[in-house]
């Protein structure tokens, strides 16, 4: 954050647009007001007092008061996240790198690639960010967030080694093994794929096969069948089909339950969970059809009782951030805890270093609290006092996605009826994968949209969120008509 002393940015605010500029008007007034507590802020800041100095615009110091936020990404969760960022009453400017079509109306985008660390760290510095939040897991498992502390600047997102809890699926069992965290039963750690394939005779069936690294949701088989484990190790680790993430694999029990995603934001130390959420993967109906990176989301008050949220905090969360601590590695951010609710309990599937999507577009809908603040806490000095409102009732989000995904699929789709469709009572429509021209919008990736919405019960979130996909056209479109159906208590919540 910082305060303006006697000048101002060189930059405008327009693309802010117009009621967040009459705010930032207010707080450009009052400007002088932050700077008497703003020195004593300064000095607990985590930011050098040389920040300042790589700033471009000689206006600003950095002292509290507006704040420029860099958001990494470019789909459907950064445009949840922009769209909460930006109601913060001292948000100044947000940019996003890449962005996408729908969030180039929110915030400036700018191109990025999402592995160039040191590239995206020049860009918050050239912007002058004052808070970055990153999105993707990519970035964070390259180390941003380490080179964003070597350059002063604060930034939302574990640190490399921190990462490893999702960059590594054997760095993250055998964590959970040292700190007694309770997960599914590891058979082993296979680096060759003789080795892979031998220990197929000696293990419980249906098994879980598990490429170690980054896979973008493609590395993990559960089966009942050697033939189908042999095919797919042999892709893995042979043909390395999904590159060097799958050269390496685990193997565990497969656990039954219900599957929950619980998500925290912690600096380290102090934990502020969000609401849990229940996601979508198939891409068809009643769970069929391949994988996908989320066909839809929700979230609702009583999802979960209090009892078993307090065996998750108790039990798995607390234990895995101090955990981290013990290991040296602290870790901050968004930590996303993939459980599986078992008759012995919640136990560990995997973990994410990042929101999820369409996880975060669900959660932060319901946010009543001003993320910029507690995230830029959650940054520097901290989140000790902080605590978050959530909306009561609940939340939803069905995803918009093109013919063919998650296949192949053909971009560049004209999208009819936004308009109507963000004009339904208490939707918010995201955009995962949209490019803008003029005021025209088209289709550009697999996921293109998320229709989100809020209310007093899920079915009533579910509702909006239907009629308002119903308004949206695009070639090839198609989306899940039962997001939530079973725990809304309907066999399909379209009416379909
Ligand atoms: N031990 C397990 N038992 C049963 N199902 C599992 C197990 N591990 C993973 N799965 C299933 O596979 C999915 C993907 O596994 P996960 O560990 O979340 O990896 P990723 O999301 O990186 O693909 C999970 O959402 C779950 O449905
Ligand atoms: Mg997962």
């Amino acid at each position: 954050m910082r305060t303006f002393l006697g000048g101002s940015g060189q930059e405008g605010e327009e693309s802010i647009g117009g009621g967040q500029a009459l705010e930032i008007g207010v707080f450009r007034e009052n400007a002088a007001a932050f700077v008497e507590d703003a020195v004593g802020r300064a000095a607990r800041a985590h930011q050098p007092a040389q920040a300042a100095a790589v700033d471009s615009r000689a206006a600003c110091v950095y002292l509290g008061g507006l704040m420029r936020i860099l958001v990494i990404g470019g789909g459907g969760r950064e445009h949840a996240l922009v769209w909460k960022l930006r109601q913060g009453p001292r948000v100044e400017k947000i940019w996003c790198a890449p962005g996408n079509g729908g969030i180039s109306q929110d915030a400036e985008c700018v191109s990025a690639g999402m592995k160039d660390v040191a590239g995206l760290a020049t860009l918050a510095e050239q912007v002058g960010a004052d808070l970055t939040v990153v999105g993707p897991e990519l970035p964070l498992v390259e180390g941003i967030a380490d080179e964003f502390a070597r350059r002063g600047r604060a930034i939302v997102g574990p640190s490399k080694q921190a990462a490893r809890l999702e960059g590594s699926k054997v760095f993250a069992k055998e964590f959970l093994a040292r700190h007694d965290i309770p997960t599914a039963a590891l058979y082993g750690v296979y680096d060759s794929p003789g080795d892979a394939y031998s220990a197929l005779c000696a293990v419980d069936w249906p098994v879980v096969v598990k490429a170690d690294g980054l896979c973008a949701g493609k590395g993990v088989l559960v089966t009942s069948s050697p033939d189908e484990a042999t095919a797919f190790l042999e892709r893995l680790m042979e043909q390395k089909e999904l590159g060097e993430g799958g050269s390496r694999v685990l193997m565990e029990e497969a656990l039954e339950g219900e599957e929950l995603s619980y998500i925290v934001l912690t600096d380290g130390r102090d934990v502020l969970p969000l609401p849990p959420t229940r996601d979508h993967k198939r891409v068809f109906d009643g769970n069929q059809g391949p994988n996908t990176g989320g066909m839809g989301t929700y979230s609702m008050d009583g999802l979960i009782s209090a009892e078993l949220e307090n065996a998750i905090l108790e039990r798995i969360v607390r234990p895995a951030i101090a955990g981290m601590v013990a290991e040296g590695a602290p870790y901050r951010g968004f930590l996303y805890f993939g459980l599986m609710l078992t008759r012995n309990g919640p136990k560990v599937l995997e973990f994410n270093c990042r929101l999820g999507d369409p996880e975060a577009q669900a959660i932060l809908v319901r946010a009543d609290f001003d993320l910029a603040e507690v995230l830029h806490a959650a940054a520097t000095e901290g989140l000790g006092g902080k605590a978050l409102a959530w909306k009561e009732g609940a939340s939803a989000c069905v995803v918009m996605a093109s013919a063919g995904y998650p296949g192949e699929i053909e971009a560049g789709k004209r999208i009819d009826g936004l308009a109507e469709a963000s004009e339904v009572n208490d939707v918010v429509v995201f955009h995962a994968g949209t490019k803008r021209e003029a005021d025209i919008y088209y289709t550009s990736s697999g996921r293109v949209l998320g229709l989100t919405a809020t209310g007093a019960s899920l079915e009533q979130a579910l509702t909006k969120c239907y009629e308002a996909a119903g308004k949206i056209r695009f070639e090839g479109a198609h989306y899940r008509k039962d997001i939530g159906a079973v725990a809304a208590g309907k066999r399909s919540a379209a009416g379909g």
